[in-house]
């Protein structure tokens, strides 16, 4: 794949299981700028048992959201890193109106690139999803299957289900998407710097869309 480095800070925006993961792990490739996905974050410290992970188990496992503190503090940490120093593309942060005035104080965002997907699709798609807990790589029995069941492509290890993929909690957190999440679409509508996503369709007919909106606003 074509490589090049951008300077850019980019939000991926969108409800549970649309693609946002999915899309920053390629965009990330494609552009030199490393994805911070909050999600993947929280698990890594769930696994690891640490005071954090302790801490959010039970909230990730009800599809609640984290405390937004807590939260703007392990993105304070992040973005520190020298990796993010050229930019950086945000996975599953901003979510609820006070993250987003708290990445308003640290940083000018220059493109939110938000994710549209309908509900029932969006239910088959974290119902089929499969993760790999080694490398974060995302899977979906149907629609992005890996080479071999159950194996990931990437690193070799054996795919999980995640303890919040059940239908009955991403319902939930498609609920608590929509009360505390989807304002922040008008927030940033106003501000200019919104880009909708058709995100129906396949993972590369999503990516397409993505790459054209980042390099308009490159030129
Ligand atoms: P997080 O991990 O961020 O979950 P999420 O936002 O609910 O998003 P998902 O990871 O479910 O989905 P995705 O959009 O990345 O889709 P994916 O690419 O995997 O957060 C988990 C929890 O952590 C939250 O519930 C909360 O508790 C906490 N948390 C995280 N951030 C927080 C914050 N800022 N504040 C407070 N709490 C926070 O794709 C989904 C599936 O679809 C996959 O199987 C994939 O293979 C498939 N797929 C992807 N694209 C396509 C396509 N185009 N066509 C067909 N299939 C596709």
């Amino acid at each position: 794949m074509h490589r090049m480095v951008i300077r850019m800070k980019l939000v991926i925006f969108g409800p549970p299981s649309a693609g946002k993961g999915t899309q920053a792990q390629k965009l990330s490739k494609k552009y030199g700028i490393p994805q911070i996905a909050t999600g993947d974050l929280l698990r890594e410290h769930v696994a690891k048992k640490t005071p954090i992970g302790l801490k959010v188990k039970a909230i990730l496992d009800a599809g609640k959201l984290g405390p937004d503190d807590l939260i703007v503090q392990i993105i304070k940490e992040r973005v520190s890193q020298p990796d993010c120093m050229n930019g950086y593309l945000l996975d599953g942060f901003p979510r609820t109106m006070n993250q987003a005035k708290e990445l308003e104080k640290m940083t000018d965002i220059d493109l939110v690139l938000n994710i549209g997907v309908d509900t029932e699709l969006l239910v088959e798609r974290a119902v089929g999803r499969r993760i790999c807990p080694k490398c974060a790589a995302v899977y979906h029995v149907t629609f992005n299957p890996p080479k071999k069941t159950g194996v990931c492509d990437k690193c070799g290890s054996n795919l999980i289900q995640r303890d919040d993929d059940k239908e009955e909690t991403i319902r939930k957190r498609l609920k608590v998407y929509q009360e505390q999440t989807e304002p922040l679409i008008e927030h940033y509508r106003k501000k200019g710097k919104l880009m909708n996503i058709d995100g129906s369709l396949g993972v590369d007919g999503v990516f397409e869309q993505m790459i054209r909106a980042v390099d308009r606003l490159e030129k």
